[in-house]
């Protein structure tokens, strides 16, 4: 073995570790799902979209990846997948409740049906709701696991997206903080993220803007400039949740949004001219 390989196999953060990734069939998810495994992790998918998830095992490898069709909000589904990655591989260390979606593009209330308000926080709750109660149901034996959830920067300001989607995500900072809270007692860490926006397949048919017409909208209203938020940058932040760096750190919401969440830009304090 090269020494360079040699180096990477010592120093990988997630070596020996199992993770189920929902949502892994695509955008953020899929793409954690191959730093993950980068990483030295053997990685389970759960998805409902079969095709797009074998073809991320593919791009990663059957060694180390498996797929799973699991539809998030069904009971069993959400149990089986659990299972299965436990029977495969003899436990799960990690947990990312990262599916969801963002529903209906109707910014008025009195647009908004009932039944897309349901959908979304049947998905972006319920479906959090039963990853994280399947997780810690094998956890709790092992005393140990570390549960991530994918909420979003519309979790800590309002405004930036439909009233449901900022439901469902405040609900899942909520869920989080309950459920540290109950499981810390059995070793179990829980966190969320909240990204700031990412060019994936969700926000190109939300937007109808293309990737990178995406990115230049929300670049040019971001906090942080000069950089373009990637979903390796999300995957980055759930790698460091999911790795042992992060053994203290629980019921933490960690935004991944360059400050976006914390000013009020209209007051317009720091602006720079060029004068
Ligand atoms: N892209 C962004 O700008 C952004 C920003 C903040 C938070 N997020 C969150 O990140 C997560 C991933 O979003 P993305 O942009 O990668 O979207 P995406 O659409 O590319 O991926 C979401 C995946 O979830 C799967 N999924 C949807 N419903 C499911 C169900 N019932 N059961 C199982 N799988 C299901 C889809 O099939 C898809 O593969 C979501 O929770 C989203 O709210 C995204």
């Amino acid at each position: 073995m090269a020494t360079s390989s040699i180096l990477s196999a010592v120093t990988r953060r997630l070596e020996g570790k199992v993770a189920v990734i929902t949502g892994g069939a695509s955008g953020i998810g899929a793409c954690t799902a191959k730093v993950f495994a980068k990483q030295g992790a053997k990685v389970v998918i759960a998805d409902i979209q079969d095709e797009l998830g074998h073809s991320v095992v593919e791009s990663i490898g059957k060694s180390n990846s498996s797929y799973v069709h699991c539809d998030i909000t069904n009971e069993s589904h959400v149990k089986n997948v659990i299972d299965q990655a436990v029977a495969t591989h003899g436990k799960l260390d990690i947990m990312f409740n990262n599916a969801g979606i963002g529903g209906e593009n109707k910014p008025r209330i009195v647009d908004n049906g009932k039944d897309n308000f349901e959908r979304v926080l049947k998905i972006n709750v319920t479906g959090v709701f039963l990853g994280i109660k399947h997780a810690a149901r094998v956890m709790i034996p092992a005393r140990s696991g570390s549960i991530i959830s994918n909420a979003s920067a519309a979790s800590g300001i309002s405004g930036v997206a439909p009233h449901a989607y900022t439901c469902s995500k405040h609900a899942v900072v909520g869920l989080t903080k309950n459920t540290a809270v109950e499981l810390g007692q059995f070793g179990i860490r829980v966190n969320c993220l909240s990204p700031y926006a990412v060019a994936t397949p969700a926000t190109n048919e939300y937007s109808g803007m293309g990737d990178e017409g995406f990115e230049n909208f929300v670049n040019s209203i971001a906090n942080l400039k000069g950089v373009t938020l990637k979903p390796e940058d999300v995957a980055n932040s759930a790698l460091y949740l999911a790795s042992d760096e992060a053994k203290y750190v629980s019921g933490h919401n960690l935004f991944v949004d360059g400050g976006f969440t914390i000013v009020n830009p209209s007051f317009g304090m720091f602006k720079y001219t060029d004068s």
